[in-house]
């Protein structure tokens, strides 16, 4: 069994940070989104990955190599333009062969792995299986309706009137049986082959498509709000390891201080991890909050928020809810005249509080 991981895509929800970077890139807890999905693909005994990579192809390599710190052997499958879910396993046919495969979108999280999943795919083996779970509003996703035995009979892509409130999480399981049916479809209205479409086409063809309802949590990391979230839920897990310096600051509960950070006259209250380099003085640090590597926060509170690497934050308060990007810098302003003064990218958002 092989695993096909997409990695491309344009990220626009969660701009300005993917006018730089790779979304999958994107850390939570200081470890990136992708890295997780690899590591439940190698814990599921799969080592052959085939990752989709576009835009950001080349910082994706750099960040994964070919694959053999987590156990795998990755090779890279360029798409031209993100033209959809089931265009990727389209330009992947040489790759899969005739293998079963998984195919797992590389911005999704899924607590709890795939093991489990793989296993019982192994042994059933029906054409195709899905992973549903319970939304409060399925008009953004992927949407599956059910017969009364709990067999899948319909599948509508981001309906406007969905008929369940089952969305499909980002992992797939599919046998040869979908190679027939990406090239059996055609684009949608936004100019995607939708993998929905492929799976309905299966369906109408007679196929075997289970569905199982996951109950752990599944996040697709696509905005700044579900990738705080996500956050927040694997820094509810750290442990708390104290390798930088901390002279006699306040370091409350599960917190993570990485060797070469520095925390001065401060008060950190866990889940925080605090990446190496990076100096904390003279300020808050409060819960769900991760700072990268090489950042300076001075004379500032920080609280539920990611901030990448390379980045400072200095003598402006409080800030929450927040999503910095990389070598970003946040200072106060001169006193005179009383102005904000930015320079933002495009697509920033920016909330003052007045
Ligand atoms: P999406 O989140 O559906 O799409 P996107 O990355 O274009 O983001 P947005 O909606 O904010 O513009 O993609 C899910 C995952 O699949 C993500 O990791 C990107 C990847 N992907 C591809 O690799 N190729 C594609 O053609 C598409 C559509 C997505």
């Amino acid at each position: 069994m092989k695993a096909l991981v997409l990695s491309g895509g344009a990220g626009t929800r969660l701009r300005p940070i993917t006018h730089t970077s790779a979304k999958q890139l994107v850390p939570v807890a200081n470890k990136a989104v992708l890295f997780y999905g690899l590591e439940s693909i190698a814990a599921a005994g799969i080592t052959d990955v085939g990752l989709v990579v576009g835009d950001t192809a080349e910082e994706i390599r750099e960040a994964v190599g070919d694959g053999s710190k987590f156990g795998l052997d990755i090779t890279y499958i360029p798409q031209e333009r993100p033209l959809g879910l089931a265009h990727a396993v389209l330009i992947a046919r040489e790759y899969l062969g005739d293998d079963d495969f998984v195919m797992y979108l590389g911005d999704n999280f899924i607590v709890g792995g795939i093991t489990g999943l793989v296993e019982e795919f192994r042994a059933t083996r029906p054409d195709a299986q899905i992973l549903l779970t319970r939304v409060s509003d399925p008009r953004a996703f992927g949407v599956a309706e059910l017969g009364p035995t709990g067999q899948v009979i319909g599948l509508e892509e981001k309906p406007e009137r969905p008929k369940s409130d089952l969305a499909l999480v980002g992992v797939y399981l599919f046998t040869p049986a979908v190679h027939e049916a990406v090239r059996a479809i055609t684009p949608s209205w936004r100019g995607e082959l939708e993998i929905t479409h492929a799976l309905q086409h299966l369906l109408d063809t007679g196929a075997d498509v289970r569905c199982t309802v996951i109950k752990g949590y599944w996040k697709d990391t696509g905005n700044v709000g579900d990738m705080l979230e996500v956050n927040r839920t694997v820094l509810e897990d750290v442990e708390r390891r104290v390798d930088g310096e901390t002279d006699a600051s306040e370091i409350i509960g599960r917190v993570v201080v990485e060797e070469g950070a520095r925390v001065v006259r401060s008060r950190i209250v866990g889940p925080v991890v605090i990446g190496a380099g990076t100096v904390v003085s003279d300020s808050y640090v409060g819960p769900f909050t991760s700072i990268a590597e090489n950042c300076r926060i001075q004379e500032s509170e920080l609280e539920f928020s990611i901030v990448l690497r390379d980045s400072s934050i200095d003598g402006v308060g409080r800030i929450e809810n927040s999503l910095i990007g990389r070598h970003a810098q946040v200072t106060t302003a001169p006193s005179v005249p009383s102005a904000h003064r930015l320079v933002l990218g495009d697509h920033s958002k920016v909330q003052i509080h007045t």
